[in-house]
């Protein structure tokens, strides 16, 4: 059975998102990719099953000739012809974590170009290659430009400071579908021009120049998921700044943050890191992320805490800066108990650890809850140092409160 995904007209404002920031690849008829499903601020996009009779195409695959439904993506047409896909690392098949056409971890030579098979139509005559090997990575990347606040793994020393404390470029593509989603324009941007490792690298060491700061960030969307574009945009930042004052930052969800990734990262030049932990309790992880299937939110929460361990472990401080980032509304945690319960673990993990707690706030699909009040914020430091932390920072709508 085929599926598609038609416009609610009682929930779509018109605010024109789905097509300017969402590049739909054929608009004219809908080949069922997840694109707008997940990236309409409105939700305003529902799965509906397509009954239209389809023709079958030829389609080349690694030199051999297959027939496939035409209307499909170039992933569920390889799919039928018993390609495997995987939402986590590592495992067998082709790594496709975001499924909305930012992030080029799926994408393969398609008639010779570089191109997401997740948000590209197969088309009849098209000639794919599965093996990327040889091709230089692409991904949409974006909003270079300084920052003064920074991220959860900036140094809390720092953003009390005045004026630009760092540069920033965003990636776009995320493994998990947050209702609060702070960066959305970002995450579901698929309409950007993708940039190689070098493009990249270049702009943002023009831009740490041209605004005279020594930490260069990546943030996103989620920058993990594209693992060889992430390493060899690093290994570039690092050629291109050399000197002993420069920074390279990375924040993530560290939700697929592997040991093996984590070591090429630090490898590549990664001196700070921002594991975002998104909670405890997989209900929890689960209400914040909207990620449906339990095994893979288990996971990625498993993996999340791991990576946070195996990086104290293994390089910090000495090596790497980590600070980490928990984010606090009442409607992920209605009481204290769990962020009480993250603490602890964290605190034996090292006691040491920044922790920076954010205040989610309206945003995204999740508008009907209420930014925390400064008072709430600080019922929460005062929870985590409770817990055995000694380094903990809030922030609140006033600004940060440190340690
Ligand atoms: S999984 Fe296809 S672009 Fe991210």
């Amino acid at each position: 059975m085929f599926t598609k995904y038609v416009r609610d007209k009682k929930k779509c404002v018109n605010c024109g998102f789905c097509e300017t920031i969402i590049r739909c690849p054929r608009p004219e008829s809908c080949i069922g990719c997840e694109a707008c499903f997940h990236g309409c601020p409105e939700g305003a996009r529902n799965l509906a099953y397509d009954f239209e009779p389809r023709r079958k195409i030829r389609i080349v695959v690694d030199g051999s000739d297959f027939e496939v439904p035409e209307r499909i993506t170039v992933k569920k047409a390889l799919e039928s012809i018993g390609h495997l896909f995987t939402r986590f690392p590592e495992e067998e098949g082709i790594f496709a974590p975001c499924l909305t056409g930012g992030c080029f971890s799926c994408a393969l030579p398609i008639n010779g170009e570089l191109r997401p098979s997740c948000h590209t139509g197969v088309e009849s005559g098209m000639v794919i290659e599965t093996n990327v090997e040889e091709r230089t990575p692409l991904r949409i990347i974006e909003g270079f430009s300084p920052h003064s606040m920074g991220g959860v793994g900036t140094p809390y020393q720092l953003k009390m400071g005045i004026g630009y404390i760092e540069v920033a470029a965003f990636a776009a593509g995320c493994n998990l579908r947050c209702g609060t989603c702070q960066n959305y324009h970002v995450t579901y941007n698929s309409s950007g021009l993708p940039l190689t490792p070098k493009e990249a690298a270049a702009n943002l060491t023009y831009v740490r120049k041209r605004f005279r700061v020594d930490r260069m960030a990546i943030s996103g969307g989620e920058a993990t998921l594209n693992h060889r574009w992430l390493v060899e945009y690093f290994k570039e930042l690092k050629r291109l700044n050399r000197d002993s004052k420069a920074r390279l930052h990375l924040d993530t969800n560290a939700t697929i943050l592997t040991k093996r990734r984590i070591d090429d990262l630090i490898q590549a030049g990664v001196t700070d890191i921002g594991p975002d932990l998104k909670a405890l309790k997989v209900e929890t992880f689960q209400k914040l992320t909207n990620i449906q299937d339990k095994e893979l939110a288990k996971k990625y929460l498993h993996t999340s805490w791991e990576a946070v361990k195996y990086i104290a472990d293994n390089y910090y401080p000495e090596k790497v800066f980590m600070g980490l980032g928990i984010p606090y509304n009442k409607f992920i945690h209605p009481n204290l108990d769990e962020i009480y319960e993250m603490g602890l673990k964290i605190a034996n993990i090292d006691p040491e650890i920044q922790v920076c707690s954010l205040d989610y706030r309206p945003e995204f699909r999740k508008r009907d809850i209420v930014q925390p009040t400064p008072d709430e914020m600080k019922s929460v430091k005062k929870t985590l140092e409770k817990a055995g932390l000694k380094k903990v920072i809030v922030q609140t709508s006033r600004g940060h409160l440190g340690p």
